[in-house]
Protein backbone atom coordinates (compact mmCIF):
# COMPACT_ATOMS: atom_id res chain seq x y z
CA UNK A 1 0.00 0.00 0.00
CA UNK A 2 1.34 3.65 -0.96
CA UNK A 3 1.50 6.03 2.04
CA UNK A 4 2.72 8.42 0.32
CA UNK A 5 5.13 8.85 3.20
CA UNK A 6 8.99 8.07 2.21
CA UNK A 7 9.77 5.31 5.06
CA UNK A 8 7.48 2.78 6.42
CA UNK A 9 9.55 2.20 9.91
CA UNK A 10 11.88 5.11 11.34
CA UNK A 11 13.69 3.61 14.25
CA UNK A 12 15.15 6.03 16.77
CA UNK A 13 17.89 4.66 18.80
CA UNK A 14 18.51 2.02 15.81
CA UNK A 15 22.31 1.40 16.53
CA UNK A 16 21.89 -0.12 20.08
CA UNK A 17 21.83 -3.29 21.15
CA UNK A 18 17.51 -4.00 20.10
CA UNK A 19 17.84 -1.22 17.06
CA UNK A 20 20.36 -3.60 15.46
CA UNK A 21 18.38 -6.73 16.09
CA UNK A 22 14.92 -5.22 14.73
CA UNK A 23 16.94 -3.92 11.66
CA UNK A 24 18.46 -7.40 10.93
CA UNK A 25 14.73 -8.73 10.84
CA UNK A 26 13.00 -5.67 8.98
CA UNK A 27 16.03 -5.46 6.37
CA UNK A 28 16.24 -9.83 6.19
CA UNK A 29 13.33 -9.53 3.13
CA UNK A 30 10.19 -7.81 2.28
CA UNK A 31 10.08 -4.27 0.99
CA UNK A 32 9.90 -2.48 3.86
CA UNK A 33 11.94 1.44 3.71
CA UNK A 34 13.19 2.09 7.24
CA UNK A 35 15.26 5.24 8.42
CA UNK A 36 17.07 4.79 11.17
CA UNK A 37 18.40 7.69 13.91
CA UNK A 38 21.39 6.88 16.12
CA UNK A 39 24.71 9.05 17.52
CA UNK A 40 26.40 5.21 16.50
CA UNK A 41 26.41 3.21 13.66
CA UNK A 42 29.11 0.57 14.88
CA UNK A 43 26.58 -2.13 15.60
CA UNK A 44 24.74 -1.54 12.25
CA UNK A 45 27.25 -1.54 9.95
CA UNK A 46 26.42 -4.04 7.87
CA UNK A 47 23.10 -2.35 6.84
CA UNK A 48 24.36 0.85 6.07
CA UNK A 49 24.85 0.14 2.14
CA UNK A 50 21.25 -1.23 2.25
CA UNK A 51 18.91 0.53 -0.89
CA UNK A 52 16.39 0.26 1.65
CA UNK A 53 17.65 1.61 4.42
CA UNK A 54 18.79 5.36 5.17
CA UNK A 55 20.72 6.06 8.36
CA UNK A 56 21.26 9.68 9.92
CA UNK A 57 23.84 10.37 12.47
CA UNK A 58 22.56 12.78 15.31
CA UNK A 59 21.09 13.65 18.47
CA UNK A 60 17.80 13.23 19.51
CA UNK A 61 17.72 16.60 20.44
CA UNK A 62 18.15 17.61 16.84
CA UNK A 63 14.58 18.39 16.50
CA UNK A 64 14.93 19.74 12.84
CA UNK A 65 16.46 16.68 11.64
CA UNK A 66 14.81 14.15 13.67
CA UNK A 67 10.91 16.15 13.21
CA UNK A 68 11.32 15.69 9.61
CA UNK A 69 12.65 12.09 9.65
CA UNK A 70 9.44 11.61 11.69
CA UNK A 71 6.92 13.40 9.54
CA UNK A 72 8.04 11.25 6.58
CA UNK A 73 7.12 7.67 8.42
CA UNK A 74 4.52 5.96 8.84
CA UNK A 75 5.38 4.38 12.24
CA UNK A 76 8.14 5.12 14.22
CA UNK A 77 10.15 3.27 16.90
CA UNK A 78 11.59 4.77 19.25
CA UNK A 79 14.40 3.07 21.14
CA UNK A 80 17.21 5.78 22.33
CA UNK A 81 17.91 5.93 25.67
CA UNK A 82 20.58 6.29 28.53
CA UNK A 83 19.33 2.42 30.26
CA UNK A 84 22.55 1.12 31.68
CA UNK A 85 22.11 0.76 35.62
CA UNK A 86 25.53 2.55 36.33
CA UNK A 87 24.45 5.58 34.44
CA UNK A 88 21.05 6.07 37.10
CA UNK A 89 22.81 7.31 40.06
CA UNK A 90 26.07 8.93 38.09
CA UNK A 91 24.54 10.51 35.10
CA UNK A 92 20.82 11.50 36.59
CA UNK A 93 20.18 14.37 34.56
CA UNK A 94 20.84 12.94 31.34
CA UNK A 95 19.45 9.67 32.25
CA UNK A 96 15.78 11.77 33.07
CA UNK A 97 16.74 14.14 29.66
CA UNK A 98 17.08 11.02 27.07
CA UNK A 99 14.25 9.37 28.67
CA UNK A 100 11.92 11.67 29.30
CA UNK A 101 12.36 15.34 28.56
CA UNK A 102 14.40 14.82 25.74
CA UNK A 103 12.02 12.53 24.20
CA UNK A 104 8.62 14.50 24.57
CA UNK A 105 8.94 16.66 21.67
CA UNK A 106 9.66 13.66 19.65
CA UNK A 107 6.06 11.95 21.17
CA UNK A 108 4.70 15.54 20.28
CA UNK A 109 5.77 15.05 16.61
CA UNK A 110 4.41 11.97 16.13
CA UNK A 111 1.01 13.07 17.35
CA UNK A 112 1.22 16.20 14.94
CA UNK A 113 1.98 14.11 12.01
CA UNK A 114 -0.39 11.22 12.48
CA UNK A 115 2.25 8.69 12.93
CA UNK A 116 2.42 5.37 14.71
CA UNK A 117 4.74 5.72 18.01
CA UNK A 118 5.81 2.48 19.00
CA UNK A 119 8.16 3.29 22.40
CA UNK A 120 10.27 1.13 24.49
CA UNK A 121 9.74 1.68 28.39
CA UNK A 122 11.16 -0.55 30.79
CA UNK A 123 10.10 -3.57 33.16
CA UNK A 124 11.78 -1.45 35.23
CA UNK A 125 8.67 1.29 35.61
CA UNK A 126 7.15 -1.70 38.05
CA UNK A 127 10.21 -1.13 40.89
CA UNK A 128 9.84 -3.61 43.73
CA UNK A 129 7.62 -5.85 44.34
CA UNK A 130 4.50 -5.50 46.28
CA UNK A 131 5.78 -8.72 48.35
CA UNK A 132 8.96 -7.21 48.87
CA UNK A 133 7.15 -4.07 51.00
CA UNK A 134 5.39 -6.90 53.31
CA UNK A 135 7.99 -9.10 54.49
CA UNK A 136 8.72 -11.39 51.35
CA UNK A 137 5.75 -13.59 50.91
CA UNK A 138 5.96 -14.17 47.01
CA UNK A 139 2.89 -15.86 47.04
CA UNK A 140 0.26 -14.35 44.75
CA UNK A 141 2.43 -11.07 45.31
CA UNK A 142 5.12 -10.64 42.56
CA UNK A 143 3.72 -11.42 38.80
CA UNK A 144 3.21 -7.98 37.14
CA UNK A 145 0.50 -7.03 35.08
CA UNK A 146 0.60 -3.98 32.91
CA UNK A 147 -2.41 -2.32 33.40
CA UNK A 148 -3.03 -3.62 37.39
CA UNK A 149 0.60 -3.79 39.25
CA UNK A 150 1.16 -0.11 41.11
CA UNK A 151 5.03 0.95 40.64
CA UNK A 152 6.68 0.86 43.63
CA UNK A 153 9.97 3.19 43.84
CA UNK A 154 12.05 4.37 46.45
CA UNK A 155 12.89 7.63 48.00
CA UNK A 156 14.65 11.07 45.70
CA UNK A 157 17.66 10.26 47.34
CA UNK A 158 17.95 6.49 46.34
CA UNK A 159 18.70 8.15 42.57
CA UNK A 160 18.41 4.64 41.48
CA UNK A 161 15.26 5.02 40.70
CA UNK A 162 15.64 8.27 38.22
CA UNK A 163 14.82 5.79 34.89
CA UNK A 164 12.15 3.72 36.58
CA UNK A 165 10.42 7.21 37.12
CA UNK A 166 11.64 8.80 33.91
CA UNK A 167 10.20 6.22 32.16
CA UNK A 168 6.96 6.46 33.72
CA UNK A 169 6.62 9.67 33.19
CA UNK A 170 7.07 8.96 29.71
CA UNK A 171 4.64 6.54 29.09
CA UNK A 172 2.19 8.93 30.61
CA UNK A 173 3.12 11.52 28.80
CA UNK A 174 2.23 9.21 25.86
CA UNK A 175 -1.03 7.83 27.04
CA UNK A 176 -1.98 11.40 27.47
CA UNK A 177 -1.48 12.19 23.96
CA UNK A 178 -3.34 8.96 22.92
CA UNK A 179 -6.09 9.92 24.80
CA UNK A 180 -6.10 14.16 24.24
CA UNK A 181 -4.72 13.97 20.83
CA UNK A 182 -5.49 11.04 19.14
CA UNK A 183 -1.83 9.71 19.40
CA UNK A 184 -1.82 6.35 18.23
CA UNK A 185 0.58 4.37 20.40
CA UNK A 186 2.01 0.78 22.07
CA UNK A 187 4.21 0.82 24.75
CA UNK A 188 6.77 -2.34 25.33
CA UNK A 189 7.81 -3.24 28.70
CA UNK A 190 10.81 -4.98 27.71
CA UNK A 191 12.34 -7.54 30.74
CA UNK A 192 15.93 -8.67 30.54
CA UNK A 193 16.79 -9.19 26.91
CA UNK A 194 19.92 -10.86 26.12
CA UNK A 195 21.66 -11.78 22.90
CA UNK A 196 24.57 -10.56 20.48
CA UNK A 197 25.84 -7.41 20.46
CA UNK A 198 24.05 -5.97 24.34
CA UNK A 199 26.17 -4.10 25.76
CA UNK A 200 30.35 -3.11 26.15
CA UNK A 201 32.85 -4.49 27.88
CA UNK A 202 35.18 -2.14 30.04
CA UNK A 203 38.38 -0.99 28.11
CA UNK A 204 37.43 -2.69 25.14
CA UNK A 205 34.47 -0.48 23.44
CA UNK A 206 33.33 1.18 26.17
CA UNK A 207 33.44 2.64 29.59
CA UNK A 208 31.95 2.28 33.02
CA UNK A 209 29.87 -0.65 34.13
CA UNK A 210 27.83 -2.25 32.04
CA UNK A 211 24.61 -5.04 32.56
CA UNK A 212 25.12 -7.85 34.38
CA UNK A 213 26.13 -10.18 31.85
CA UNK A 214 28.79 -8.20 30.22
CA UNK A 215 29.90 -7.59 34.22
CA UNK A 216 30.01 -11.32 34.20
CA UNK A 217 31.63 -12.04 30.95
CA UNK A 218 34.08 -9.45 31.28
CA UNK A 219 35.28 -11.34 34.30
CA UNK A 220 35.18 -14.89 33.35
CA UNK A 221 37.42 -13.69 30.29
CA UNK A 222 39.52 -11.50 32.58
CA UNK A 223 40.21 -14.35 35.06
CA UNK A 224 38.75 -12.18 37.84
CA UNK A 225 35.98 -13.10 40.40
CA UNK A 226 32.31 -12.24 39.42
CA UNK A 227 30.93 -9.71 41.76
CA UNK A 228 27.60 -10.47 43.18
CA UNK A 229 25.84 -7.22 44.42
CA UNK A 230 24.32 -7.39 47.43
CA UNK A 231 24.61 -11.18 47.47
CA UNK A 232 23.08 -11.59 44.16
CA UNK A 233 19.77 -12.56 45.67
CA UNK A 234 17.86 -10.28 43.14
CA UNK A 235 15.90 -12.16 40.45
CA UNK A 236 15.39 -11.31 37.05
CA UNK A 237 13.80 -13.30 34.01
CA UNK A 238 16.20 -12.86 30.96
CA UNK A 239 14.57 -13.23 27.56
CA UNK A 240 16.00 -14.12 24.03
CA UNK A 241 16.36 -11.55 21.82
CA UNK A 242 15.38 -13.60 19.10
CA UNK A 243 11.78 -14.20 21.27
CA UNK A 244 11.89 -10.54 21.66
CA UNK A 245 12.25 -9.10 18.04
CA UNK A 246 9.26 -11.74 17.36
CA UNK A 247 7.40 -10.27 19.55
CA UNK A 248 8.20 -6.61 18.22
CA UNK A 249 7.38 -7.55 14.19
CA UNK A 250 4.12 -8.73 15.94
CA UNK A 251 3.45 -5.51 17.41
CA UNK A 252 4.42 -3.80 13.90
CA UNK A 253 2.18 -5.62 11.85
CA UNK A 254 -0.76 -5.52 14.22
CA UNK A 255 -1.77 -1.85 14.75
CA UNK A 256 -5.32 -2.20 15.41
CA UNK A 257 -4.69 -5.21 18.38
CA UNK A 258 -2.17 -2.97 19.32
CA UNK A 259 -3.40 0.29 19.69
CA UNK A 260 -2.76 2.42 22.30
CA UNK A 261 -1.75 -0.69 24.40
CA UNK A 262 1.18 -1.41 26.60
CA UNK A 263 2.57 -4.79 26.72
CA UNK A 264 4.84 -6.48 28.88
CA UNK A 265 7.56 -8.76 26.90
CA UNK A 266 9.82 -10.97 28.73
CA UNK A 267 9.86 -14.81 29.80
CA UNK A 268 8.41 -15.88 32.69
CA UNK A 269 9.66 -19.35 32.49
CA UNK A 270 13.49 -17.85 32.72
CA UNK A 271 13.62 -16.22 35.89
CA UNK A 272 16.87 -16.86 37.71
CA UNK A 273 18.73 -15.22 40.97
CA UNK A 274 21.81 -13.45 40.03
CA UNK A 275 23.71 -15.76 41.67
CA UNK A 276 22.87 -18.76 40.28
CA UNK A 277 23.37 -16.77 36.74
CA UNK A 278 27.03 -16.35 37.74
CA UNK A 279 27.62 -20.43 38.03
CA UNK A 280 25.16 -20.76 35.21
CA UNK A 281 27.81 -18.70 33.21
CA UNK A 282 30.33 -20.26 34.81
CA UNK A 283 29.44 -23.86 33.55
CA UNK A 284 28.56 -22.36 30.14
CA UNK A 285 31.99 -20.35 30.00
CA UNK A 286 33.94 -23.74 30.67
CA UNK A 287 31.62 -25.19 28.38
CA UNK A 288 32.41 -22.60 25.65
CA UNK A 289 36.26 -22.06 26.59
CA UNK A 290 36.88 -25.73 27.38
CA UNK A 291 40.88 -24.60 27.21
CA UNK A 292 40.87 -22.19 29.89
CA UNK A 293 41.65 -24.16 33.40
CA UNK A 294 41.82 -20.96 35.87
CA UNK A 295 39.50 -21.29 38.50
CA UNK A 296 36.32 -19.20 38.81
CA UNK A 297 35.45 -17.12 41.92
CA UNK A 298 32.23 -15.47 42.80
CA UNK A 299 32.57 -12.08 45.25
CA UNK A 300 29.87 -10.76 47.07
CA UNK A 301 30.04 -6.61 46.97
CA UNK A 302 27.30 -4.29 48.47
CA UNK A 303 25.31 -2.07 45.68
CA UNK A 304 26.36 1.35 46.94
CA UNK A 305 30.40 0.03 46.74
CA UNK A 306 29.92 -1.14 42.96
CA UNK A 307 27.38 1.28 41.63
CA UNK A 308 28.12 4.13 43.80
CA UNK A 309 25.37 6.13 46.52
CA UNK A 310 21.92 5.99 46.33
CA UNK A 311 21.79 2.75 44.14
CA UNK A 312 18.83 0.53 45.15
CA UNK A 313 17.49 -2.23 43.20
CA UNK A 314 14.44 -4.73 42.08
CA UNK A 315 14.10 -7.48 44.10
CA UNK A 316 11.78 -9.60 41.63
CA UNK A 317 10.51 -8.93 38.09
CA UNK A 318 8.09 -11.96 36.53
CA UNK A 319 6.12 -10.66 33.58
CA UNK A 320 2.32 -11.21 32.96
CA UNK A 321 2.52 -12.04 29.43
CA UNK A 322 -0.92 -12.84 29.39
CA UNK A 323 -2.06 -9.74 27.01
CA UNK A 324 1.03 -10.42 24.63
CA UNK A 325 -0.05 -13.81 23.56
CA UNK A 326 -3.57 -12.66 23.55
CA UNK A 327 -3.28 -9.75 21.52
CA UNK A 328 0.11 -10.77 19.50
CA UNK A 329 -0.13 -14.47 19.38
CA UNK A 330 3.38 -14.22 21.28
CA UNK A 331 4.75 -17.25 23.50
CA UNK A 332 8.84 -17.30 24.28
CA UNK A 333 10.22 -20.27 23.39
CA UNK A 334 14.08 -19.94 23.59
CA UNK A 335 15.08 -21.39 27.14
CA UNK A 336 17.56 -19.53 29.87
CA UNK A 337 20.66 -22.27 29.11
CA UNK A 338 20.30 -21.94 25.39
CA UNK A 339 19.24 -17.87 25.88
CA UNK A 340 22.58 -17.75 27.44
CA UNK A 341 24.59 -19.81 25.69
CA UNK A 342 23.47 -18.32 22.61
CA UNK A 343 24.77 -14.77 24.20
CA UNK A 344 27.91 -15.95 25.48
CA UNK A 345 29.34 -17.94 22.72
CA UNK A 346 28.05 -14.50 20.52
CA UNK A 347 30.45 -12.24 22.55
CA UNK A 348 32.83 -14.96 22.61
CA UNK A 349 33.28 -14.96 18.65
CA UNK A 350 33.12 -11.02 18.86
CA UNK A 351 35.78 -10.29 21.42
CA UNK A 352 37.80 -13.37 22.02
CA UNK A 353 37.75 -15.92 24.62
CA UNK A 354 40.64 -12.92 26.06
CA UNK A 355 43.74 -14.23 28.29
CA UNK A 356 42.85 -18.26 28.96
CA UNK A 357 45.37 -20.45 30.45
CA UNK A 358 46.11 -23.43 28.67
CA UNK A 359 45.43 -26.59 30.72
CA UNK A 360 48.29 -28.92 30.85
N1 LIG B 1 17.82 -4.40 26.49
C1 LIG B 1 16.91 -4.61 27.42
O1 LIG B 1 16.80 -5.70 27.98
C2 LIG B 1 15.97 -3.52 27.84
C3 LIG B 1 15.29 -3.67 29.03
C4 LIG B 1 14.41 -2.67 29.42
C5 LIG B 1 14.21 -1.57 28.61
N2 LIG B 1 14.88 -1.44 27.44
C6 LIG B 1 14.62 -0.24 26.62
O2 LIG B 1 14.70 -0.56 25.24
C7 LIG B 1 15.32 0.51 24.54
C8 LIG B 1 16.54 0.02 23.77
O3 LIG B 1 17.41 -0.66 24.65
P1 LIG B 1 18.82 -1.23 24.17
O4 LIG B 1 19.15 -2.35 25.07
O5 LIG B 1 18.84 -1.43 22.70
O6 LIG B 1 19.76 0.01 24.56
P2 LIG B 1 21.11 0.49 23.88
O7 LIG B 1 21.80 1.35 24.88
O8 LIG B 1 21.85 -0.65 23.29
O9 LIG B 1 20.57 1.39 22.68
C9 LIG B 1 20.13 2.70 22.86
C10 LIG B 1 20.58 3.50 21.66
O10 LIG B 1 20.14 4.85 21.85
C11 LIG B 1 21.14 5.70 21.35
N3 LIG B 1 21.05 7.01 21.96
C12 LIG B 1 21.21 7.31 23.27
N4 LIG B 1 21.11 8.62 23.45
C13 LIG B 1 20.87 9.17 22.24
C14 LIG B 1 20.67 10.49 21.78
N5 LIG B 1 20.72 11.54 22.63
N6 LIG B 1 20.45 10.68 20.48
C15 LIG B 1 20.45 9.64 19.60
N7 LIG B 1 20.61 8.35 19.98
C16 LIG B 1 20.83 8.13 21.29
C17 LIG B 1 22.46 5.01 21.71
O11 LIG B 1 23.52 5.47 20.88
C18 LIG B 1 22.12 3.55 21.52
O12 LIG B 1 22.49 3.09 20.24
C19 LIG B 1 15.64 1.57 25.60
O13 LIG B 1 14.63 2.52 25.61
C20 LIG B 1 15.66 0.82 26.89
O14 LIG B 1 15.30 1.66 27.96
C21 LIG B 1 15.77 -2.39 27.06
Amino acid sequence: MDTGKAFDITVIGCGGFIGSHLLDRLLSGGELRLCGIDLSSDKIAHHLDNDRFTFIRCDIHDREVVHRAIARSTTVVLLAALCNPSQYNTRTLDVIDVNCSGTIPLVRACAESGVRLVYFSTCEVYGRTTASLVGGDYSGRYLLREDESPFILGPVSALRWSYACAKQLIERVIDAFGREQGLEYTVVRPFNFIGSRMDFLPGIDGEGVPRVLACFLGALRDGTPLMLVDGGRNRRCFTAIGDAIDACVRILDRPDACRNRIFNIGNPANEITIADLAWLMADTWHRLVPQDSRPIALREVAGAEFYGQGYEDSDRRVPDIGKAQRYLGWQPSIGLDDAIEQAMAAAIDHYGPGPVQAKG
